[in-house]
């Protein structure tokens, strides 16, 4: 009798080690644990013993049924393993192949101009504001202290939008200093970059084109915060430490006094280098708030002062990035932005 069992566990334990499947040991094990099963059987057939050899019997029946579902176990997890690392190996994936072309997309460099800008000034403290395209006559002039038969008016070459009560394309970024006091008292220091539009076309102008005003307002304020803000500005943007900065006396109906600044450049015939040379370029205009603009605001004069600035984002982008032609930043040429664009990523590095 015990050698019999001793012979079937002998048996199936060839059957298991011979399994090349999970399914075909799935069959083996019905085979010998089913309900008619070669050791259920052994088990059912304790019944008919007497007592004694009953227990004998039962505990040599356990120790083959143990073994064999540790056998069983193991192989199942052996069997498994190597289902799945043949799987991986059938469906791996060929890292090899190169890549389908990628076009990355590239930023006009007047984008990269007014955030170059914006991250300078931000770093002074200045918020960003911003105002819309269309104006009316009053923020646009008026309460810069342009009344209607000033002649600066005719020399901004204003669109005008038919019929539509007086509006206009704002001329300059100015009349967001006035939008900004509408809401905002003093103390405050603001940059506002955006389109202004002029009825102008030829080499050097484009009817649209942008600027980045600034206002700073307090108690304390005077030319010299204005040259020392700007001289900064001019030096950290060309990055030259000790780039000429020159103040020119000029006038806008809105400062009082008011300045052209000039940076030191080296000029001839084929070039222009940013940098001391002796010659002179013109990016902006500055000066001090005029006190008709802070009365027409509602800002106490006798209390508060300070400068404001507008400068020519093209002008700064074409002496920055070499670009010689300033209608080439409007052309959506997409050969011209592959090679004067920016890349988004280089971009949000320098923000
Ligand atoms: N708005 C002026 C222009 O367009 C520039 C400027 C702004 C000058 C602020 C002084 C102060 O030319």
């Amino acid at each position: 009798m015990s050698e019999e069992l001793e012979n079937l566990e002998k048996q199936i334990e060839e059957k298991i080690t011979n399994a090349t499947t999970l399914d075909e040991l799935n069959s083996i094990r019905v085979e010998v644990f089913g309900k008619k099963g070669l050791i259920t059987n052994h088990l059912k057939s304790l019944t008919e013993l007497p007592e004694n050899e009953r227990k004998e019997k039962g505990k040599k029946i356990n120790n083959v049924k143990n073994k064999i579902n540790t056998l069983l176990q193991q192989k199942n997890k052996n069997l498994s393993d190597s289902e799945i690392s043949q799987k991986l190996q059938k469906e791996q994936v060929d890292i090899t192949l190169s890549t389908r072309p990628f076009e990355e997309g590239k930023l006009n460099p007047i984008t990269q101009t007014i955030a170059e800008v914006s991250t300078i000034f931000q770093k002074m403290g200045f918020e960003t504001a911003l105002g819309p395209d269309i104006e009316d006559d009053y923020h646009n002039f008026t309460a810069l202290n342009i009344p209607p038969e000033h002649p600066a008016r005719q020399l901004h070459d204003t669109f005008y939008l038919k019929g539509k009560n007086n509006k206009l394309l704002r001329t300059h970024t100015s009349p967001v200093q006035i939008r900004t006091l509408e809401k905002k008292k003093p103390p405050l220091k603001i940059i506002a970059p955006g389109r202004t539009y002029r009825a102008d076309s030829d080499i050097t102008h484009t009817p649209m084109f942008h600027q980045v005003e600034g206002l700073c307002l307090d108690k304390d304020i005077n030319m010299s915060h204005l040259k020392g803000c700007i001289m900064d500005f001019c030096r950290e943007f060309f990055e030259i430490n000790d780039l000429p900065v020159r103040f020119r006396p000029s006038f806008f109906p809105f400062t009082e006094p008011s300045a052209e600044v000039d940076i030191g450049c080296f000029k001839d015939k084929k070039k222009i280098k940013i940098g001391s040379g002796g010659s002179w370029l013109e990016i902006m205009g500055c000066g001090m708030v005029h006190t008709k603009v802070l009365k027409y605001s509602k800002v106490d004069a006798s209390k508060y002062q300070g400068f404001a600035f507008g400068l020519g984002v093209e002008r700064l982008a074409m002496l920055k990035y070499g670009i010689s032609d300033l209608r080439s930043f409007f052309d959506s040429d997409i050969k011209w932005l592959n090679n004067f664009g920016f890349s988004i990523f280089e971009n949000i590095e320098k923000i």
